[in-house]
């Protein structure tokens, strides 16, 4: 149903015959015709033949009178097609009764880990952990649609020498008043308070180190206490999950300390791989690939010079757990830029230790900053970091009260909602619709603009579709056969045949942009038919062909923005 692969397999086997080998067509969209294929020219060098001669005789072979209306050699050798409009009306005719769009479920369904969000305990989220959650979730959705079997790792930072301070501060504190600041997401208070005590009270400190030991070595009081803490920063975290319309849920937690009991064989195992080495009294692995400036390899450090288990450790107990018992063979670390090496390390020493070998594969899939209108770091006006509740609580205001401006007729209930919808689908789409390992500058202005490469505008046209089926008081006939005749529709009817490849290319790539790029291309394709090609005004099967485009269109929009995790409520 993929038009582009449809093409590319009837031009495959005439490229074969001339060649005298397999040729990938190389069929691409073209201003020129519908659809371009440039195989002949790469061809023409191979073979020494003039390129024309190549697309003039893979023409006249290519079986493609049922597809195209034109075929035709142009320029140096391209090969043009213009794809015949009943060929068209049939593909999207099909699409429109195919529940998936078009798109197929996996032939070989995989154990996928996505790891994502991974706040820390009793310290604010903070904009990093925003694009982790919005890109991890998107992945998260799209894989478990393609029919792959997802498990969404939330791998909270609750673990580690902080804790001792923190849970003494919740003891001088008094548990509940403790409880009640955490609960309201009081969260860096809390934090500044512990750190400050400790840098500047020596009993302070002496009371933290011993809690830590005692918290390592499970003493009933300390854990408790210390499950207090992750109880009550959990529940925040699930209240923004919840804000954020993100599907975590409590389930997902899996805390760095859910690694402690394997942190101790997973260090013996490389050991016994001959993988460990003394350096500066600690153990490290010198895994291959990772070199300082100086050119000396670089330590991944499994066991401090103290005896203790850091960040690295517990992530090589987790990815041998992940392929060894959850048995997964993609691994996803949904994690800003700057941990890019850390990951290549721990990628390649689990390669040596055989925790991670084909099929099995892991996947930094890394993003950059989300910067302040001045073009640096999102900060607070006090200077810290930016609190995630109050950005999001910020973007759904601002979105209500558009709402409420642009159409008085919708109730309190309901701009609430759209409100939700557009401003939360404002945020997603900003930080998905851009290249993920770049920056990019939070600006309200732009994202919740209605025109423009926006959730507001792709949730717009979604709206503008229900209305015409709200207004005719008709429903799209799903066996409607669609006739595209007027450029308008060939063109509309065109990006939605390109839905299956789009959707295909960043299950791979993680590139949710691809994905943007298509919806705002596919809405730009509709505006235009909608200007140029009443709808509701023509008659009979006119009428029929254009309500079946309307409502196809709909549902890619929806599927779209779905995967995106971008709500697309009925009216804006
Ligand atoms: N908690 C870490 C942080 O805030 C992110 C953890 C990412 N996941 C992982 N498996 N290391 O930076």
């Amino acid at each position: 149903m993929d038009l582009e692969k449809v093409l590319s397999d009837r031009l495959a086997p005439a490229f074969a015959a001339v060649a005298g080998g397999p040729v990938d067509p190389v069929v691409r969209r073209s201003q020129h015709a519908d659809f371009q294929s440039d195989a002949a020219l790469a061809l023409a060098r191979r073979l020494d033949r003039s390129p024309r001669a190549i697309a003039a005789e893979v023409r006249d072979r290519a079986e493609l009178a049922d597809l195209c209306a034109a075929v035709e050699v142009s320029g140096p050798g391209f090969l043009n097609l213009t794809v015949a409009d009943r060929a068209l009306g049939d593909l999207v005719s099909a699409l429109a009764v195919d529940p998936r769009l078009g798109v197929p479920v996996a032939d070989e369904p995989e154990t996928v880990v996505v790891d994502y969000s991974a706040p820390n305990v009793a310290k604010e989220m903070h904009v990093g952990h925003l694009r982790s959650t919005v890109i991890g979730d998107a992945a998260a959705r799209l894989l478990e649609w393609l029919g792959h079997r997802v498990r969404r790792a939330n791998h909270l930072g609750d673990w580690g020498t902080p804790f001792g301070m923190l849970i003494e501060h919740l003891v001088d504190r008094g548990e509940a008043e403790a409880a009640q600041e955490l609960s309201m997401g009081d969260l860096d208070a809390f934090y500044t308070a512990a750190r400050a005590k400790f840098d500047d009270d020596e009993a302070f400190r002496e009371r933290s180190r011993l809690r830590v030991v005692a918290l390592q070595g499970g003493d009933p009081a300390t854990v408790r206490l210390w499950r207090l803490l992750v109880a009550q920063s959990e529940s925040y975290f699930l209240t923004v999950y919840d804000l954020l319309d993100v599907t975590l849920s409590r389930a997902d937690f899996r805390g760095e300390s859910s690694y402690h009991d394997l942190l101790a064989p997973t260090v013996a195992e490389l050991d016994r791989l001959g993988l460990l080495r003394r350096s500066d009294g600690a153990d490290c692995v010198f895994p291959p690939g990772s070199v300082g400036r100086d050119g000396e390899p670089l330590p991944l450090i499994v066991r401090k010079s103290d005896g203790g288990y850091g960040y690295p450790a517990t992530d090589l107990a987790a990815l041998r757990h992940r392929t060894g018992t959850l048995g997964a063979t993609r691994l996803l670390y949904v994690v800003g830029l700057p941990q890019r090496r850390h990951f290549e390390m721990v990628f390649a020493s689990a390669g040596q230790a055989g925790w991670l070998a084909p099929p099995a594969r892991a996947e930094h899939v890394g993003f950059g900053s989300i910067l302040g209108p001045d073009g640096r770091m999102l900060r607070s006006r006090a200077g810290g970091a930016v609190k995630l509740v109050g950005l999001l609580t910020e973007a759904v205001q601002r979105a209500t009260a558009l709402a409420r401006e642009r159409n008085p007729e919708l109730g309190e209930a309901e701009a609430a909602e759209v409100g939700r919808a557009v401003g939360i689908g404002a945020i997603k789409y900003a930080d998905l619709s851009g290249d993920r390992h770049k920056d990019y500058v939070l600006d309200w202005e732009r994202m919740l603009a209605l025109d423009g490469n926006t959730a507001p505008y792709l949730q717009y046209a979604y709206s503008r579709i229900r209305s015409i089926f709200r207004r005719a008081g008709v429903a799209a006939r799903p066996d409607a056969a669609v006739v595209p005749t007027e450029p308008a529709e060939r063109a509309l009817a065109i990006e939605l045949l390109g839905f299956p490849a789009v959707v295909d290319e960043v299950a791979g790539s993680l590139e949710f942009h691809h994905l943007a790029t298509y919806l705002h291309r596919l809405a730009s394709a509709f505006s235009a038919f909608y200007e140029r090609c009443p709808v509701l005004r023509s008659e009979g099967p006119v009428l029929r062909s254009r309500l079946a485009l309307c409502e196809v269109t709909g549902r890619v929009l929806h599927q779209g923005l779905h995967l995106l995790g971008i709500r697309t409520p009925e009216r804006l």
